[in-house]
C-alpha cells in the first residue's frame, strides 16, 4: 500500500528502517504514552518482520505505515492502522521528535482517513489516547475527531492506573467536512 501527500510518502516498513525506528520509538518523549516501547534494536527488527508478515486489511490485525519525507526518503514516523472488523478501523501515529511541530502527523492522518473512508468504505475510525498526551489530543481535535468516551483508570501502567479517551469520526462526518 502506497499513499502520497504534499510532503510524505506512506509505505511499508522495511528491514533497513530498524535503526531509525528504534532511535525515535525508544526515545522517552515518544514512548511515554505508547503501548509499544522497544528495548533493543533487535526487538525493532522483530517488530518489522512481524509487520511484514501481515497483509494490509487483514481483519483483527495491525498494519504499520512508514512515514517518509518525499524529498529525501528519510523515515520520520509511523502510523499504525488496526483493522478491527469490516466496519471499524483504529489508528495511532508517531513522529520522531525532530519532525514534530510541522503538521506532518495531521497530513499523514488525513491521507489515511481518505483511504479508509473513501476507498475502503469503512463506517467508523477511532483513536485511543491517554488524556495526559496533550500533543495527541490536540492533533485529534485539529483533525475534527469527536471525543466520545473517557474511561477512568482503564489501563494499568506499571503500578498505576491510567485513563483512556476515545476520539472517533464516522463516514458521514468525514464526508460532511468536504
Ligand atoms: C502525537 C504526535 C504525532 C503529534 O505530532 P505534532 O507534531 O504535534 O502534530 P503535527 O505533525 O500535525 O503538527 C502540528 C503542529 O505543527 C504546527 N505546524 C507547523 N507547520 C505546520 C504546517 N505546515 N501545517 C500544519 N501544522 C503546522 C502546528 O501549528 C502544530 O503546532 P501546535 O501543536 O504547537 O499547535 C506527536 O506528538 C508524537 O509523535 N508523540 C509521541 C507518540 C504518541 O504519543 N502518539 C500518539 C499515539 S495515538
Amino acid at each position: 500500500m502506497l499513499l502520497e501527500t504534499a510532503r510524505l510518502r506512506l509505505d511499508s516498513l522495511r528491514g533497513e528502517d530498524a535503526q531509525a525506528l528504534f532511535a525515535y520509538r525508544a526515545d522517552p518523549s515518544v514512548s511515554r504514552y505508547q503501548g509499544w516501547r522497544p528495548t533493543s534494536p533487535d526487538e525493532t527488527v522483530r517488530f518489522i518482520e512481524r509487520e511484514q508478515a501481515v497483509a494490509f486489511d487483514t481483519p483483527d490485525s495491525w498494519f504499520q505505515f512508514a512515514l517518509r519525507l518525499r524529498d529525501s526518503g528519510e523515515l520520520v514516523g509511523d502510523l499504525g492502522l488496526h483493522f478491527v472488523n469490516a466496519d471499524t478501523v483504529e489508528f495511532g501515529v508517531t513522529l520522531s521528535p525532530a519532525q514534530q511541530g510541522r503538521g506532518l502527523a495531521a497530513e499523514a492522518v488525513r491521507a489515511v482517513l481518505a483511504l479508509v473512508f473513501d476507498s475502503l468504505k469503512r463506517h467508523r475510525v477511532y483513536a485511543s489516547v491517554d488524556p495526559r498526551n496533550l500533543a495527541c489530543v490536540k492533533l485529534l481535535e485539529r483533525l475534527g475527531m469527536r471525543k466520545e468516551a473517557h474511561f477512568r483508570e482503564s489501563w494499568r501502567e506499571g503500578d498505576i492506573w491510567v485513563d483512556d479517551v476515545i476520539y472517533a469520526m464516522l463516514a458521514g462526518e468525514w464526508s460532511a467536512r468536504m
